[in-house]
């Protein structure tokens, strides 16, 4: 059995839920029933050590945590009471200081609890700290949806640490592909941003999107999965909010475009995000909408480019699954030295 804690149970978590009820059979028949034993919010939450059946869970997902029969309001370390075996973390957290999470990641790791997230500031902002403290607990931590969410390059980038990557440059930020296009498209960029922010398509403070601080934590993660060690303060951020709309246009024309571009250089250690020309037919000048681009170049002159979908929630939630089964596998390869 695996003893599962939800904390956060927004668009993320909700859709996480629905992935373990409609997939929990892919670790049954590996002898790993699931069991959810919690699902918190910021108010609090339904805890229950014989576990939350997928009748009940999926009852939550359509009418909410807070108006449930048994809701409480307790809190993370009366969770931990139950000794979960892994939490699936989902909390919008702040890109300055890593909080609400940071605190989270930190109490669980040190109470042998494993933990997946979708969130890149913890990771971006303490990667190594929580990757060590991890290790010397005996737990896992998983994030592969930080980075290109829907596509696993986190996956890729680890597969690629026996080889010598030079640089990585890349589009990580799908919302300012979208806000480019549309300035690109005739409106101003102030009409374009308040669009995206209505449409919910942007985080409502535009410093995380358009200002660089989304691409450059996702940057930083990949840097640090390279074997760099660097912190999302480290990162030369520029802004593409302060870009004349005519300049925008005019590059169209040129046949370029304007893209919000994180580059790596592993060899001098220099991370930034900025607006950069790119050729409309490359691989970084052609994605749009919610798609993400990477091209990660290799010493032996050999480039590898992945063009793949981020969000939404549904794919974040999906590859939080995959990192699942991953931990149900380490558990089984490890005969469960990992705690579990
Ligand atoms: N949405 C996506 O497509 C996507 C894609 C990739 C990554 N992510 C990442 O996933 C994370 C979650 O995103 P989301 O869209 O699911 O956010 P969301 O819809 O705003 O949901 C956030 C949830 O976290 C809860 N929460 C807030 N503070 C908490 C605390 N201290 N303790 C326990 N629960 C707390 C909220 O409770 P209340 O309901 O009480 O407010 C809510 O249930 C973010 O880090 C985001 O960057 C999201």
């Amino acid at each position: 059995m695996i003893k599962i804690a939800l904390i956060g149970f927004g668009n993320v978590g909700k859709s996480f839920a629905r992935v373990l009820i409609n997939r929990a059979t892919e670790l049954t028949k590996l002898g790993l029933e699931p069991c959810v034993i919690g699902v918190l919010a910021s108010r609090g939450g339904l805890i229950n050590d014989n576990c939350i059946g997928g009748g009940t869970l999926m009852d939550l997902v359509n009418k909410g945590l807070y108006n449930a029969p048994g809701f409480k309001a307790v809190n993370l370390r009366d969770l931990i009471k139950l000794k979960p075996d892994i939490a699936v973390v989902s909390i919008p957290p702040s890109y300055r200081t890593g909080e609400p999470n940071l605190t989270i990641y930190r109490l669980l790791i040190s109470e042998g609890v494993s933990v997946i997230t979708a969130d890149k500031t913890g990771l971006a902002l303490a990667y190594w700290e929580l990757i060590n403290e991890s290790r010397a607990r005996g737990v896992f931590l998983g994030f592969t949806a930080t980075v290109m969410a829907g596509t696993p390059v986190i996956q890729l980038i680890k597969g690629l640490r026996g080889r010598v990557v030079e640089s990585i440059e890349g589009v990580l930020n799908a919302t300012s592909n979208y806000v480019l296009t549309l300035v690109e498209n005739g409106l101003t960029m102030s009409e374009a941003v308040k669009k995206a922010i209505e449409e919910k398509i942007a985080e409502p403070d535009p410093a995380i999107d358009l200002g660089g601080l989304d691409a450059a934590a996702k940057a930083t993660i990949l840097a640090n999965v390279l074997g760099l060690n660097v912190s999302l303060r480290d990162v030369n951020v520029q802004s593409l909010m302060s870009l004349k709309d005519d300049y925008i246009k005019e590059c169209a024309r040129r046949g370029v475009r304007v893209k919000q571009v994180a580059s790596i250089s592993l060899t001098s250690r220099v991370l930034s995000v900025k607006p950069m020309e790119v050729p409309t037919g490359s691989v970084l000048g052609s994605i749009t909408g919610n798609y993400n681009a990477l091209v990660i170049r290799l010493n032996d002159g050999k480039e590898i480019t992945v063009i793949g979908p981020t969000g939404p929630a549904e794919a974040t939630a999906e590859v939080m699954f995959s990192d699942l089964l991953e931990y149900a596998d380490l558990l089984l390869t490890m005969g469960k030295r990992i705690k579990g």
